[in-house]
């Protein structure tokens, strides 16, 4: 038995906010944030927290499924913006659902976190742990990143993306592999200072801005291009895949360098690559599963196509997932 997602949709903030919006403020410009980065606008929440964009993404998911939301069993939430460091925001989406009989977590793996937690719903499918996983990847970035930091603050937006997973009794297709990787010594280079047990909050880690997202980005850049693409082009060996038997590459968001890498490196060719960074910048744990809700809103994805998802991130955290996609036609 394998597991697969049997619906996915997502929620964007409806607020626009351009590049030239930061340079109206920043020493920065439109052009040095398309050309290092490949972001034109991104969308920031201005009220509400991650749980609120989840919230009607997944009431889209039950939609399409036709299921109640008391039928869900288990929800897990990717994020590294949780709405507080506890209750869970799957404790949050639960309530805010109506979800009375699911259970869950949070998962932290930041920008890898859809798909690590991909990976971790199938299995749990698939032993039968429960009998279907909403799966959520969300962040409200704009909460953690510096304003005043222009090496920061233009790549990032917020987001929500929502999948269902379900077991299915076809082999062929779900969720089939993943080789997933972590390295903890990556951990200096992009990460949030203060307010966890290592320096809680107060006076001093508030005015040091401590409580943002710190990141050395070209040592950050180096090690995703290899990881990410590593990974990917690994992905493919194990299983047999040539370029041609690869529908799609849905890669995390977060430059389009390194997704133009990564590309390169399965021998794909552009038009089989899933972009949106130009629109939503990067939403961390959202990137990818927004990706999925575009292509099967706009019928680009048919029941069979060999889906390869990729991602590198804070951790340092990375992986690649082989899927192949089971819904026929486009969401009703
Ligand atoms: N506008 C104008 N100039 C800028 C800006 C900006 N917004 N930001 C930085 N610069 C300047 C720098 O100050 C530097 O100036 P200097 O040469 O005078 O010192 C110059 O541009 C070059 O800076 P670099 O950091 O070398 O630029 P680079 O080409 O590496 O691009 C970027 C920076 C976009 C951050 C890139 O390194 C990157 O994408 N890194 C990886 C990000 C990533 O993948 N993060 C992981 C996911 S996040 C997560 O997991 C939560």
């Amino acid at each position: 038995m394998k597991a697969h997602i049997s619906a996915v949709a997502h929620y964007v903030p409806p607020d626009v906010f351009d590049n030239n919006w930061f340079a109206s403020f920043l020493d920065t410009s439109d052009q040095w944030i398309r050309e290092r980065t490949g972001i034109i606008e991104r969308r920031f929440l201005r009220k509400g927290a991650t749980s609120d964009m989840i919230v009607p993404a997944a009431r889209a998911v039950l939609e399409q499924r036709g299921l109640s939301p008391a039928e869900i069993d288990c929800i897990i939430v990717c994020t590294v913006t949780p709405d507080q460091f506890f209750p869970s925001t799957a404790a949050n989406v639960q309530r805010k659902l109506g979800a009375s009989n699911a259970w869950g977590f949070d998962l932290n793996a930041a920008c890898s976190g859809f798909v690590y937690g991909l990976w971790v719903a199938a299995k749990l499918v698939e032993a039968g742990g429960a009998r279907n996983v909403l799966l959520c990847g969300a962040d409200k970035m704009s909460s953690i990143i510096n304003f005043e930091d222009r090496a920061t603050c233009v790549l990032f937006g917020d987001g929500a993306g929502v999948v269902l997973l379900e077991p299915t009794d076809d082999d062929s297709v779900g969720v089939l592999d993943a080789i997933i990787r972590m390295d903890g010594e990556g951990g200096r280079y992009l990460y949030m200072p203060a307010g966890g047990s290592l320096r809680p909050p107060s006076l001093e880690t508030v005015a040091n801005k401590e409580h943002y997202v710190h990141q050395d980005g070209q040592t950050v850049f180096k090690a995703a291009v290899v990881g990410m693409a590593d990974v990917s082009a690994a992905i493919m060996e194990r299983n047999g895949l040539q370029p041609d038997d690869v529908a799609w590459l849905v890669p995390h968001q977060a430059n389009l360098r390194i997704i133009d890498a990564t590309r390169r490196r399965m021998g794909l060719p552009e038009e089989k690559v899933a972009i949106n960074i130009d629109r939503y910048g990067n939403t961390t744990a959202a990137t990818i599963p927004i990706c999925l809700s575009e292509l099967y809103r706009d019928g680009k994805l048919r029941r069979g196509d060999n889906l390869i998802l990729a991602s590198f991130g804070a951790g340092y955290t990375w992986g690649s997932l082989w899927l192949r996609w089971s819904l026929q036609g486009t969401p009703e």
